[in-house]
């Protein structure tokens, strides 16, 4: 009774939000997009962060795929200078993500929702990304490989670029994938990031 009533509170709170109503005019252009999120929780998530961020937002994701979260970003982008970096290999690994170069599906994608000003594709692996990387991040999303070494690895290579209570999000906090898991239970044990939470197999939290 009193989750329903929760429930019931929340979507009525979702209902007289403005955010909210934009976010319904675009979902049905998200939801063309093929991907692995958890819908529609996550792509509104992403939708409102990028909404919420800074005017001339810098928005990392390691991990793009064809472009479903990006696109989700870039709704929230639309209208301002803020920025997307779309880092991804777009060659698929022939098991998870299938075999093929992708990129050409992925800026069609970005091109259909008309997004394509704000979305830098980058074609290298996010370590080679990072070598070079300058930029304040506001937005850190980590959905590349899902291995613990190298979650590790692209969280610690640009956690240092993340502004102060800049957002860093992981995708696949649970379920399979374990080498996420783990890493993220650490990452909530060392106080890197405050104001914790998620949103189904999403983690996010600030930089303190
Ligand atoms: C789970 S998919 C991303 C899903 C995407 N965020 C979405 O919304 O559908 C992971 C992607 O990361 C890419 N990838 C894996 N390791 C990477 C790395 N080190 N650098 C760049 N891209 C990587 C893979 O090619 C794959 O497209």
């Amino acid at each position: 009774m009193l989750k329903k009533l929760i429930r019931a509170g929340k979507k009525l709170s979702r209902q007289l939000d403005p955010l909210e109503k934009e976010f319904e005019s675009v979902y049905p252009m998200i939801d063309k997009v093929p991907g692995f999120l958890k819908s529609p929780q996550q792509e509104r998530w992403f939708f409102r962060a990028a909404k919420k961020a800074p005017a001339n937002a810098v928005i990392v994701e390691i991990g793009s795929f064809k472009g479903r979260s990006t696109v989700s970003f870039g709704f929230g982008c639309k209208g301002t200078q803020k920025h997307i970096y779309a880092i991804d290999l777009f060659e698929g690994d022939g098991k998870d993500y299938g075999q093929g170069e992708f990129q050409k599906v992925f800026q069609a994608n970005v091109e259909r929702c008309g997004l394509t000003e704000y979305v830098t594709p980058i074609k290298k692996h996010s370590l080679e990304v990072a070598k070079d990387w300058n930029k304040p991040i506001d937005i850190l999303f980590i959905d590349g490989s899902h291995e613990y070494e190298d979650v590790k690895a692209d969280f610690e290579a640009f956690y240092p670029f993340v502004r102060k209570k800049g957002i860093i999000a992981f995708h696949d906090i649970r379920g399979k994938w374990n080498g996420v898991i783990k890493y993220w239970g650490e990452v909530q044990k060392s106080g890197w990031l405050k104001d914790v939470g998620k949103v189904s197999s999403l983690g996010f939290g600030t930089k303190g």
